[in-house]
């Protein structure tokens, strides 16, 4: 049991004498109070039911109607912000808790911020989902962490980045590596830069007052030994490698991993590029399709939605289609699953060509806006290209499955396109080890993105290549 008080907002809960103060004045004690302490030591992890009932009633047999109650007691007192309810599975811990030795850290203009607060709690967020197919991702991530203070996972967004940093931050939180814990910065609401610092300390529980908020948080975590993951930098690409450096400069116990659509490019970060979930390259049965990740996945939400969906050998082959032609992408797969129950697999299959029309729903609430739609999650990305890539999207929109760079760089290249960048999202399709070196490497944009009015000569309309296995490179 944990000795020190949790606070959080007007709220303090006292272990030891068993209750809670509002205001400081004593207001809950009893099983109400046992059940929001079993919830209050776990922040953010959904806890079921059946362990609640262990916790706050030890060895007695009781029935669910017992915790319903309990918990109304609780939503009375504390209101409906701090405890969530996880419809059919529990509940979870939701309001933030002041950390116990925070200290308020306003550095006062042009002195130097004052020394961090010695410990620091830990925020993943809940329990996230399980992770499929990324066994190879999983180990290739640990050990960039494990070796490099510096690290970005990349790749398209709904490829799979934050739940594969989760999932690493997670593993390496239990074996209690670093001293001051694991932190998750969420920047994909941030729209403004002057506000990162701020969102960071937030996370980390330190308040930077109104001065230079840069500095009083470069301070506060200089001595830090800690692993903090900043999700989602694409936006504020330029904003968030400074920081990054900063942070990276000031504290060398921290280690930093960054989740963005495209490296800070700074020196000494380590990029892991993840790519699209294994799909099979041809017919298979079922039992064998469903060991590729993006079969696993899609066979997985499509029972979440409707818990005798199977996927049975004679309508494999459209689920693997529906893989295909969704990329491997575990965002679109998730909500093209979402309609299989409902659909069927044939009709599924079919309306692959109208995916953008299908796939406008199917995810739960709580997913961000930006992953509520497969157009939605293009246009996020689309967005934060400059006019010169947009149009080199656009008019990747002619070439059918892939081409050769060089056949590209025809279609594309015009004076105004003369960048000197190459877009995210035209890579360079998959083939096995051997063919590397017999062909030129062909790229193709994801079919994801919008069909385009095809005009090139009839020997580049080709199918896509196929492609076997997610996996990971670290970028070159
Ligand atoms: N390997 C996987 N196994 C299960 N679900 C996955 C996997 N990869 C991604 N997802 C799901 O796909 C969606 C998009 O993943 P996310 O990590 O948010 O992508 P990104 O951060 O790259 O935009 C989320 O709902 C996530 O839970
Ligand atoms: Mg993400």
């Amino acid at each position: 049991m944990n000795a020190s008080p949790l606070r959080f907002g007007r709220f303090e809960l006292q272990a030891h004498e068993r209750r809670l103060l509002v205001d400081g004045q004593a207001s809950l004690g009893g099983r109400a109070f046992d059940l929001l302490h079993a919830l209050a030591e776990r922040p953010g992890r959904l806890v079921d039911k059946g362990t609640l009932m262990d916790l706050v009633w030890p060895g007695l047999v009781v029935q669910e109607n017992n915790l319903a109650a309990q918990m109304s007691t609780l939503r009375k007192l504390l209101g409906t912000d701090v405890i969530a309810t996880i419809p059919g599975r529990g509940y979870r811990f939701v309001a933030r808790l002041e950390s116990p030795g925070a200290a308020a850290v306003a550095a006062p203009p042009g002195s130097p911020a004052p020394p961090p607060a010695p410990a620091l709690r830990t925020n993943l967020p809940g329990e996230p989902p399980a992770l499929l197919g990324r066994a190879d991702e999983l180990a290739a991530l640990g050990a960039l962490i494990e070796h490099h203070r510096l690290v970005t996972v990349v790749g398209a967004g709904g490829i799979g980045k934050s739940l594969l940093t989760q999932h690493v931050l997670a593993a390496r939180q239990a074996l209690a590596l670093y001293a001051h814990g694991v932190c998750w910065v969420e920047l994909a609401t941030v729209s403004d830069a002057a506000a990162l610092p701020g969102t960071v300390a937030a996370a980390l529980g330190l308040h930077v007052g109104h001065g230079d908020a840069l500095a009083a948080l470069v301070g506060a975590v200089s001595s830090l030994t800690m692993l903090l993951a900043l999700d989602n930098a694409e936006h504020l690409l330029a904003d968030v490698a400074a920081l990054a450096r900063a942070l990276h400069d000031a504290a060398p116990g921290l280690r930093l991993v960054v989740t963005s659509q495209a490296p800070l490019r700074l020196a000494g970060e380590q990029v892991l590029r993840v790519g699209p979930l294994a799909v099979p390259e041809g017919p298979l049965p079922a039992a064998e399709a469903l060991r590729f990740g993006a079969v696993a996945l899609f066979a997985e939400r499509a029972r979440a939605v409707h818990r005798h969906f199977e996927i049975s050998d004679p309508h494999v082959a459209a689920a693997i289609d529906v893989c295909r032609a969704l990329d491997g992408l575990p965002l679109a797969i998730e909500l093209a699953a979402a309609r299989a129950p409902a659909l069927g697999l044939p009709r599924l299959q079919a309306s692959m060509q109208d995916r953008f029309a299908l796939l406008t729903q199917g995810r739960d609430r709580m997913a961000p806006q930006r992953q509520r739609t497969l157009r939605a999650a293009l246009a996020w990305s689309h967005a934060l290209l400059a006019p010169p890539e947009q149009a080199v999207f656009r008019r990747m929109g002619v070439v059918a499955g892939s081409a050769t760079l060089a056949l590209l760089l025809q279609v594309l290249v015009r004076a105004e396109l003369r960048t000197g960048r190459h877009a995210e999202g035209a890579r360079p399709s998959r083939r096995p080890a051997g063919a590397r070196a017999r062909a030129p490497p062909r790229c193709r944009a994801a079919r994801s993105f919008p069909p385009l009015p095809r005009t090139l000569p009839r020997r580049e309309r080709r199918r896509p290549g196929r492609r076997s296995g997610g996996g990971a490179r670290p970028a070159r």
